[in-house]
């Protein structure tokens, strides 16, 4: 019963809500810690009972980079948030009987991030630039930021003396090279009270729990033009997130969850370690291993090393890691070298612990030489158009000593890509999978689109299932997924299930075994694929063909009344098209039109036809567009016209079920006459004669609500939760092989024809046949 919950107790808060508890000033036996939840949600929990300590709980939890500061006393609990002067105080009974709400009632109530603690010292960071001038680089001038930043900490002892400077060789220097009324300017702005809000910076808790965000948001500035900085920091975001060096950055959240699962996969290491992140950026992944490892008792000595090709991440790497290890008892070592990881021919260092979040960047977005070194890392692994983070991958496990253990962010792609068919399947033979993650919210990274997947296994064997953990594309899925997981031991993985609509974590017995996907999906998904497994697959029963590519939708692509309107001999080369809203619900529309100059006879082979048969549509859309037109990839300069891939095979084909490019159930039509044009979508045409005359049957089996939970289980969704209905997905969706003269086709069909035509089927009878169909025994 909650009512019994000792919220005096840290342990509760970790157990109850799987928050990560870290000691606010990083003091052994502190009463005051962080508690640290996911992107949103964290706060300072106070639990000294110390009457007389009060007066600086909004500066801590600003200072701390969180919303709150918690104070559980003997009868009460009061909450300061730090964008308001006054605490709120509950019973202590009341927060105790509604542990779970608390907390949701902290993630909502969020100060807003325009004036938090980074805000205001990259305001900082950047007079710092401008003062030094546009000679000084981003880099440089980033040192002299943090000799100020750790010179303004004051207490005994300060961070200046902690850091090995000579390292940072032209930090003093430049900050020196400032006038006295500058240096004290930027000094009194790091640490006096804020008029404004009465909030006083307090550089310890900066430089412990918000250095991490500060100098990611340094690091996309630091490469910026000084003028840029007066756009202010939203504006240089933008330019600073897409280079082509991968380096967007991990959010805290996930380096806690690869570090954390990383040290449970294996039993504790009672021995010297050496931890290597050879992508390291601002040493986020170094520094979390050092705490947690001095958290979870280990007393030998910590070799920390870190590779990165930015001089500022390395810069930013080596302030982390000389302040973190000053405070801490254990005795470390840290090397941090500029080094283009995948120039080394090897990386076998001793590493026990490699944890990395690498590049990601894809076959296009990389240079010649980038493609080279990924080639020849890869060898013969390489297949397609791999991504550059598959060769750190790679490197990673072949480095890994027999027990040793790989934490990584990886790309999606690398989980379930067919181009990764062979590299998974020789990864898998060397390494035991612990946890495989797919993170079904593209926003994971604050302000990359990525789709990201985690990766934690060890070298050699492991007694246990791994786990799977999957979450859907809302924004809050993927924080709550990784906070279940703080309650799982090694010792009850094996037959753990967490399964709730929005994410699942669960024991998954073959994953990551072979070259087959390592994608995680639901475990509804999981569960039903085992039940139907041995049906057939799509691609077996059908030719999913992708749509025609036009070059330039907005030149082809027109309104049925703009089809309708022109002259009589013009409208025979347009057709309908489907594109994303042209099957709702099952029916298909026709509002949209594409003019299709291809098959039966409508070849226009001469500037002069196009102009005599299309005087109309050529002097509206083609003509103002000719350049544009011309540009297009596969486009002959003298049948500049024409579109840039026609699928005539598919067009051939006549009837056929169309789906649109991105959707789920309802997103599939039956087109009797062949007259669509799939653009924005795809075709389906039976591939054997078995199944012909069954279509319509099919057209019921996937708009039904089933479908929805097959495809998460083999394709990928958008941000906004559509799923990809590429060939290259659907194609593994498992479908009952339906006969034209069964009963059951006989049933579907019907109901396939009423759909197409706008009319639901009754519900209860679709899904009994639909599982009937599938063999599924259907749930009282
Ligand atoms: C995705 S970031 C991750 C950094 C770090 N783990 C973090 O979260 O802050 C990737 C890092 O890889 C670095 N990088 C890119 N190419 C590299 C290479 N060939 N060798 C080493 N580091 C590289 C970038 O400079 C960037 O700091």
């Amino acid at each position: 019963m909650s009512s019994a919950l000792a919220i005096d107790n840290l342990d509760i808060w970790r157990t109850q809500l799987g928050l990560m508890p870290v000691p606010l000033f990083g003091q052994q036996n502190e009463r005051r810690h962080v508690l640290l939840n996911g992107g949103k949600g964290n706060f300072c929990l106070d639990l000294t009972g110390d009457a007389h300590d009060h007066g600086a709980e909004r500066d801590r939890a600003w200072s701390a980079d969180v919303g709150h500061y918690v104070k559980v006393d003997r009868d009460t609990v009061r909450v300061w948030r730090w964008d308001q002067s006054s605490a709120e105080t509950y019973t202590r009974g009341l927060v105790a009987d509604n542990i779970v709400k608390f907390q949701t009632y902290l993630e909502e109530r969020q100060p807003s991030k325009t004036s938090s603690v980074v805000s205001h010292f990259m305001s900082i960071y950047r007079q710092v630039r401008t003062m030094l001038g546009e000679q000084v680089t981003g880099p440089e001038a980033l040192q002299a930021f943090l000799y100020l930043l750790a010179s303004a900490d004051e207490g005994q002892n300060g961070a200046v003396t902690r850091i090995d400077w000579s390292k940072l060789p032209r930090a003093q220097e430049l900050a020196g090279s400032l006038s006295d009324l500058q240096r004290d300017g930027l000094r009194e702005d790091m640490i006096r009270v804020r008029p404004g809000d009465q909030l006083k910076p307090i550089i310890p808790l900066v430089l412990r729990h918000a250095s991490g965000r500060l100098f990611q948001e340094a690091h996309y500035l630091v490469e910026l033009d000084p003028q840029l900085s007066f756009f202010g920091a939203s504006e240089a975001k933008k330019v600073g997130r897409d280079s082509a060096s991968g380096a967007f950055f991990t959010p805290s959240p996930l380096v806690r969850t690869v570090v954390e699962e990383a040290l449970k996969a294996q039993p504790p290491i009672n021995a010297d370690i050496t931890v290597l992140d050879p992508a390291c950026g601002s040493a986020e992944f170094l520094r979390e291993a050092l705490r947690q490892l001095q958290m979870r008792g280990h007393t030998h000595r910590v070799k920390l090393v870190g590779w990165d090709i930015s001089p500022a991440a390395l810069a930013m790497a080596r302030f982390v890691l000389d302040w973190e290890r000053s405070q801490s008892n254990l005795d470390v070592e840290v090397v941090l070298e500029q080094q283009d990881a995948l120039r080394l021919d090897s990386w076998n260092i001793g590493a026990r612990l490699i944890l990395m979040n690498p590049p990601f960047i894809s076959w296009q977005g990389m240079g010649d030489a980038q493609k080279q070194r990924l080639t020849d890392r890869l060898g013969a692994l390489a297949s397609k158009r791999p991504d550059y983070a598959s060769a750190f991958f790679y490197n990673a496990v072949n480095a890994l000593p027999n027990g040793g253990v790989i934490g990584a962010v990886l790309p999606a792609s690398l989980l379930d890509g067919e181009s990764y068919v062979e590299l998974r399947n020789t990864i898998a033979a060397e390494v035991k999978p612990h946890l495989i993650a797919r993170l079904g919210s593209h926003t994971v990274f604050a302000d990359a689109v990525v789709d990201a997947g985690l990766y934690v296994g060890v070298r050699g064997q492991l007694d246990r299932p791994p786990l799977a953990v999957w979450s859907n594309h809302k924004a809050d899925s993927s924080a709550r997924a990784l906070r279940r997981l703080r309650s799982i031991t090694p010792q009850t993985v094996k037959g753990y299930v967490a399964d709730n609509g929005d994410f699942s974590v669960y024991a998954a017995e073959h994953l990551g075994q072979d070259g087959r996907s390592w994608a995680p999906r639901s475990y509804t998904a999981y569960r039903l694929l085992q039940e139907i497994h041995g049906l057939p697959l799509a691609k077996t029963l059908f030719d999913v063909s992708q749509g025609t590519i036009t070059g330039l939708n907005s030149v082809y692509l027109v309104s049925r009344e703009y089809a309708e309107n022109l002259p009589k001999g013009e409208r025979k080369y347009f057709r309908p098209a489907v594109v994303n809203n042209s099957i709702v619900d099952g029916v298909l529309n026709d509002t949209t039109y594409v003019f299709y100059p291809h098959g039966k006879g409508l070849e226009i082979d001469s500037e002069e036809m196009l102009l005599k048969k299309l005087k109309v549509f050529a002097a509206d859309r083609l003509l103002p567009n000719k350049v544009a037109l011309r540009k297009r990839s596969r486009i002959k300069p003298d049948q500049w016209w024409v579109l840039s891939l026609p699928r005539q095979r598919l067009d051939a084909v006549g009837p056929k079920i169309l789906s649109t490019y991105f959707g789920g159930s309802g997103s599939f039509a039956w087109d009797p006459d062949g007259r669509y044009i799939p653009i924005q979508g795809y075709g389906w045409a039976p591939k054997t004669a078995e199944i012909a005359g069954c279509e319509e049957a099919y057209v019921a089996l996937l708009n039904h609500p089933l479908t929805d939970i097959l495809l998460s289980g083999v394709s990928n969704n958008l941000s906004g939760g559509q799923w990809n209905l590429s060939e290259r997905y659907v194609n593994q969706l498992p479908l009952p092989k339906l006969l034209p003269d069964a009963p059951i086709t006989e049933t579907l069909i019907g109901m396939g024809s009423a759909l197409n035509s706008g009319e639901s089927p009754d519900r209860d009878l679709w899904t009994r046949a639909v599982y009937q169909a599938y063999g599924l025994k259907l749930q009282a």
